[in-house]
């Protein structure tokens, strides 16, 4: 520390000695990750995750919320209306003139927080349990949010602008609260991202042997080695269809689900959370997931070698 440091600052050699350090600080990464390790939360997980499962079930309403159709969750992409919606009105709230403005913009938020809530409780219940006690936390956030937007949205209809705002501003905070461990579920916890998306890169091109089809059964799901890739295969007469074994969605192991059909194309459903996927192309059948399952094209050469390949969009 230099003199005129010192002098400047006479406590600080003192404030450095009895500091734990900068670097053991509580920081939100540390708060997400003790979050993911709360049991406590567990009660209140299941009992949620029940509830909402057998509101949403496993069909059409349950592929819509989870964005079957869309190729990608739905929920990210509603986001940005509350988001949007909600942090405009806190800032015109400190631009004169614009109290009409604030309120449209909270009622457009919390009309948009209805559908957005719905797909991310729909994503949420098909989890794993470290994702789930994250999300119940990030789910309460938002209904604070949600509660404290609603409140000012009443207090300005009735004439208490200043209180108004004051809750505008706590919505706030607890919606960035709310966002941050959005993120923390999207991002290092890989909730919504595809998990089978590596197999494209790691595939090598070109045709390679896999197996001989003599020594696949017939009709059932089967598991083999292409390198260190693992494939889901089924054997059907004298066709043979390959997916990769990793479920896009959190990564199930494909060749433990069962084998069933779709508008008569052969599909297999994850154990995990029973997305369904088609054989013949990975394409989502039902959710949770919605990521296409890499596919591989197959051939059966001299010998009844079994030979596959990366199937290529297009080609
Ligand atoms: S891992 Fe969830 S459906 Fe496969």
């Amino acid at each position: 520390m230099s003199r005129s440091f010192a002098r400047l600052f006479p406590g600080a050699r003192h404030a450095r000695r009895s500091s734990p350090g900068l670097g053991r600080l509580p920081k939100p990464a540390d708060a997400a990750r003790r979050l993911e390790h709360a049991g406590a939360l567990d009660g209140t997980v299941r009992v949620l995750a029940d509830a909402v499962q057998r509101r949403t079930g496993s069909g059409t309403q349950a592929d819509a919320l989870h964005g079957v159709w869309l190729g990608q969750p739905v929920h990210p992409a509603l986001t940005g209306l509350p988001v949007g919606f909600w942090t405009s009105a806190a800032v015109l709230d400190f631009v004169p003139g614009s109290r009409r403005a604030s309120q449209v913009l909270i009622a457009l938020g919390l009309a948009g927080s209805v559908p957005t809530a719905a797909a991310g409780l729909a994503d949420w219940s098909s989890l794993h349990r470290e994702q789930q006690r994250v999300g119940v936390v990030h789910a309460a956030a938002n209904a604070s949010a949600m509660a404290l937007f609603a409140g000012s949205l009443l207090a300005r209809t009735a004439g208490r602008h200043t209180e108004g705002r004051a809750l505008a501003l706590g919505g706030l905070a607890a919606l960035t609260a709310s966002t941050y461990l959005g993120r923390h579920l999207a991002f290092p916890l890989g909730a919504g991202a595809s998990h089978a998306e590596s197999v494209s890169h790691l595939a090598p091109l070109g045709w390679h042997d896999l197996c001989r089809i003599y020594d696949l059964p017939d009709g059932r799901v089967a598991q083999r080695q292409l390198g260190y890739l693992s494939l889901v295969v089924v054997r059907q007469g004298s066709d043979v269809l390959a997916l990769a074994d990793r479920c896009a969605h959190l990564g199930g192991p494909l060749h433990q689900g069962t084998l069933t059909n779709a508008e008569d194309d052969p599909c297999v459903t994850c154990p995990w959370h029973g997305s369904v996927f088609r054989l013949s192309d990975g394409t989502v059948v039902h959710g949770p997931a919605t990521a296409r399952q890499p596919a591989f094209d197959t051939r059966i050469v001299e010998g009844g070698m079994v030979q596959v390949r990366p199937t290529r969009p297009g080609g």
